[in-house]
């Protein structure tokens, strides 16, 4: 935390680093997972499919490393006291929010990853193949690729909430809550 009442700059870029990457990430799974591999291949073909996968697979992991950097800031350097114009309402939302955005970023690649492993694909990350981590169980890989669609649409749900908040805070109350982060 500054004495500015923003978050630090690295806690700042890390929130819209990761805002940038979450929104393809959502995107090219939510089109992966509405056409599935045959629907996508017939529609893009096999090059581009293959692509999509491998480049969503990518960014995910990328999120989950840099959600892990975040959680160990915001744990350790802690937030800017709240804006003294904030209701009690707005307080506990914004909180539970928050937190779930964490929980959902943080689980929605981790249970891509296994449900990945589980269907026997590679868990692709660059030009790298990761380890697994569980064995091939085509079952298991089923369940928890909805468990992943689920989440998706709870991050949807909760990035909707945010930005709604977000947009109140900025446009209408102008209190200076999107100042605490902001890049300039
Ligand atoms: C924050 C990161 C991530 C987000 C927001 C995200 C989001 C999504 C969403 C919404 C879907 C559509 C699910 C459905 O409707 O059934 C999806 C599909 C998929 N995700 Fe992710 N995902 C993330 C990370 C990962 C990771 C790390 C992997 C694997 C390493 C992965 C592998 C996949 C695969 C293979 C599909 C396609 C499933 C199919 O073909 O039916 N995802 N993702």
């Amino acid at each position: 935390m500054t004495a500015t009442g923003r978050y630090t700059l690295v806690q700042r870029l890390l929130h819209w680093l990761i805002a940038l990457l979450a929104i393809p990430a959502l995107g090219v799974g939510m089109t992966l997972g509405w056409l599935g591999f045959e629907g996508a291949r017939d529609s893009f073909g096999i090059g581009i499919t293959n692509a999509l996968y491998s480049g969503h697979k990518t960014i995910g992991v990328l999120i989950l490393l840099l959600m892990t950097l975040r959680l160990v800031l915001r744990l350790t350097l802690g937030s800017p006291p709240p804006v003294p114009t904030l209701t009690p309402f707005e307080r506990v939302a914004s909180r539970m929010v928050q937190g779930l955005l964490y929980l959902v970023l943080m689980a929605l690649p981790v249970v891509g990853w296994l449900a990945t492993a589980a269907g026997g694909y590679p868990v692709q990350f660059f030009a790298w193949k990761l380890p697994g981590l569980i064995a091939k169980d085509p079952a298991l890989s089923e369940t928890l690729f909805q468990l992943h669609g689920i989440l998706g649409w709870a991050f949807l749900a909760l990035l909707a909430l945010h930005i709604a908040g977000a947009m109140r805070h900025w446009l209408i109350k102008r209190d200076g809550v999107m100042r605490r982060m902001s890049l300039f």
